[in-house]
């Protein structure tokens, strides 16, 4: 697919996926697009677990219960380390590149998925889910990204006009 007609065609989707597994090399080609990120000083800290295991999905779709993470053949979890050099920290910003790497990675193998970024955050979400897959102390679960084959059109939320939020000088 067009790298442009990718960009268009990510969307946020919430409803359930087709019972289809995603082939392995989609996975790792979705996989490999997260680690290319770029990141503040190549620190490289983002990491991610591709959880196909379905009693782990269970689990993780019991803790948030949506018709994405009930029916989501992959649930990502991308997790974050500081990456500081002197007064700055680049890792909300390295996790945010490499997520988007994924939403469009995601799209481009044909799937779709949604970033689950607010609903990771809610109250103690993020410790548990690292409780729940052994992650490492040192590592914050920053989000959760259920995806596959959607059952239903995808589409992405409007966007403002061009010409409000860019400009060429
Ligand atoms: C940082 C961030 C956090 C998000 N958190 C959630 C979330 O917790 N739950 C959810 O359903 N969507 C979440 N989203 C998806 C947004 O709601 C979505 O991107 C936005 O509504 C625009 O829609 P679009 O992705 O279709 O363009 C999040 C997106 C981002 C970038």
């Amino acid at each position: 697919m067009d790298f442009f007609d990718v960009v268009k065609q990510r969307g946020s989707y919430r409803d359930e996926f087709l019972p289809v597994e995603v082939p392995d090399e989609d996975l790792k080609a979705i996989l490999d697009a997260g680690v290319r990120a770029p990141s503040g000083y190549n620190g490289q800290t983002v990491s991610f677990i591709a959880v196909r295991d379905a009693k782990l999905r269970q689990q993780i779709a019991e803790l948030l219960p949506t018709p994405a993470t009930k029916t989501a053949p992959v649930i990502l979890v991308v997790a974050s380390e500081p990456n500081d050099h002197g007064s700055m920290n680049f890792e909300m910003v390295d996790y945010g590149a490499a997520t988007e790497n994924l939403m469009l990675a995601i799209t481009a193998c044909g799937c779709a998925g949604v970033w689950m970024d607010g609903m990771v955050r809610s109250g103690d979400m993020s410790a548990k889910l690292a409780k729940l897959l052994h992650v490492s102390e040192g590592k914050t679960i920053r989000t959760i990204v259920p995806f596959g084959k959607p059952a239903k059109p995808v589409s992405q939320k409007e966007k403002k006009p061009l010409g409000e939020r860019a400009k060429i000088l």
